[in-house]
């Protein structure tokens, strides 16, 4: 069964003894003692679970201004030693010390405890001095041990993305700030034929190209997987079957490494792909994310704290418009690209299709919001029409007259969110991006209005790994504790959720 690493609390603190005193019998720490190191800011406990049940825990200390953490006890029950548990526990008191800012970790250990000694020094601890007769009332010796950090700071863990929750397979590989790799295999040809993304179809096509994905992205970066220092995945939002792969292997993964794993959310993955592109994301900005799967709009004050969703569209998604206007108007899937396409010198004035959602009674209620199903629907009634008096459609008038409506509604309402609440900065992502008048008009819009502009390369817009690597490791760099290994896929996971 998986073993599982979580934070310890005072609640756990009678099971912790019946293990403490399994372990170190006349040795052990009295419960008080114990309690109050539970409960010190400058501690962290944590416990290894199996299932329901206690195997193990381990507590780190570390004064707030000391370079030096110490590691307090580790145990393991006696019945599942030798299983790996001891290297996990270890894993994740080293990554807390680094968190903590820690240059050194020290500890003691039982000058005849040679099997915690080896796993002391696969840790990089060397023996530095010994306490003569420490241990009562055996009398034996305590050999001190220490480990350096430095060398690896946060900014410079390596954390690898795992994102299945559409149709494409992403694993993407990031050290701090800087990308290192970002391998995507897209199931879009698989889809063709049925004018959208099926969900069974693209959870299939995760689950066949998730290990050549991955052993790309090690390959590209030219690490091991032993070299990862943590593991992230898209846990929502997205399709439940999709999702799910990602989370099973990522899960995988983290237990059969002993990597932590860090639980993100996709949409926030997007805004953070920016910091892969010059290093930071800055805020606050407003981001517009535009693909087949969503249409949203957010006002991100903190990448990992303060992510509102403005708003999203209450039927189509853009991407999914342009793929069912592409149908009605004859031609290939994905539509984004052959209705660009065709729109390319045609007249986006030749028709006056309907804005969504942007009378003055819907801005009332729907300020920030889409809608896309009555556009498309008056592309079909206008084809239907003139197919009906058997007069000739341009194909290219309808198709700018269309894509002029859609990129209008978009950027206005991103427009207004900038200036409604005060915000220098329109980021745009997802596949929809790739859209040429979108673009223009972004571009255009902006510089009337005194807004920067950020639109990342077309590799880390469309969903990747990478982004999803690149929060992970931002959640690391602020001190957030990995996930625990109970959580799970989430179609509908709001944005607000940043880590689950
Ligand atoms: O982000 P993405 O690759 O992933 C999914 O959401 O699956 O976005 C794909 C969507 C498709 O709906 C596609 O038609 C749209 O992005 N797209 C475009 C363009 N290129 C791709 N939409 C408008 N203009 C484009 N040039
Ligand atoms: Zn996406």
């Amino acid at each position: 069964m998986a073993i599982e690493i979580r934070q310890a609390t005072g609640l756990d603190l009678p099971e912790i003894m019946k293990l403490e005193i399994a372990s170190f019998a006349n040795d052990a720490w009295p419960e008080e003692t114990f309690h109050s190191e539970l409960d010190a800011p400058h501690t962290y406990y944590i416990l290894a679970l199996e299932g329901e049940e206690l195997v193990g825990y381990a507590g780190l200390s570390k004064l707030a201004g000391s370079d030096q953490a110490d590691i307090q006890t580790i145990a393991v029950r006696e019945d599942k030693r030798g299983l790996g548990i001891g290297r996990k526990l270890m894993d994740a008191l080293t990554l807390e010390a680094k968190n903590r800012d820690a240059k050194e970790i020290f500890l003691e250990v039982r000058a005849d405890n040679s099997v915690a000694q080896k796993l002391y020094k696969v840790f990089g601890f060397k023996q530095i001095g010994t306490r003569k007769k420490y241990y009562q009332p055996d009398g034996v010796d305590a050999f001190i041990m220490k480990t350096d950090l430095i060398g690896k700071e946060k900014a410079e863990l390596v954390v690898l993305g795992i994102e299945t929750s559409c149709d494409e397979t992403g694993v993407g590989i990031v050290r701090g700030n800087q990308l290192l790799a970002n391998i995507i295999s897209s199931s879009m040809d698989k889809h063709a034929i049925f004018g959208g993304v099926v969900p069974e179809i693209a959870a299939r096509a995760h689950l066949e190209a998730l290990t050549p994905v991955l052993n790309e992205a090690l390959e590209k970066a030219n690490l091991t997987l032993d070299e990862i220092d943590a593991i992230a995945v898209t846990n929502g939002p997205g399709l439940a079957g999709a999702l799910m792969v990602g989370v099973g292997a990522a899960k995988a993964l983290s237990v059969a490494t002993g990597k932590p794993i860090y639980a993100v959310n996709h949409l926030v993955g997007h805004v953070g792909a920016d910091i892969l592109d010059r290093g930071e994301l800055h805020t606050p900005t407003i981001a517009l994310l535009v693909s087949g799967g969503h249409t949203s709009l957010l006002l991100v004050r903190d990448l990992l704290n303060d992510v509102v969703l403005l708003g999203e569209t209450i039927d189509d998604a853009a991407g999914e418009a342009f793929d069912k206007v592409s149908r009605v108007l004859g031609l290939s899937y994905p539509g984004g690209p052959e209705i660009d396409r065709v729109a390319k010198d045609a007249n986006p004035a030749a028709i006056r299709f309907p804005r969504g959602l942007t009378l003055p009674k819907d801005m009332e209620k729907h300020r920030y919001d889409f809608s896309f199903s009555g556009l498309k629907t008056a592309v079909a009634r206008h084809v239907e029409l003139a197919e009906s008096k058997g007069e000739e459609i341009s194909i290219g008038d309808v198709a700018a007259s269309f894509r002029e409506a859609v990129v209008d509604v978009l950027i206005k309402k991103a427009i207004s969110a900038c200036k409604d609440f005060d915000v220098p900065r329109l980021l745009l992502g997802g596949g929809v991006v790739a859209n040429s008048r979108l673009r223009e008009v972004a571009k255009a819009q902006c510089e009337a209005n005194g807004i920067e502009l950020r639109i990342p390369p077309f590799s880390l817009c469309t969903d990747n790994g990478a982004m999803i690597a690149a929060i992970g490791a931002q959640l690391i760099m602020a001190g957030r504790a990995p996930s625990s290994l109970n959580f799970s896929a989430e179609s509908t996971l709001p944005v607000t959720i940043v880590q689950s």
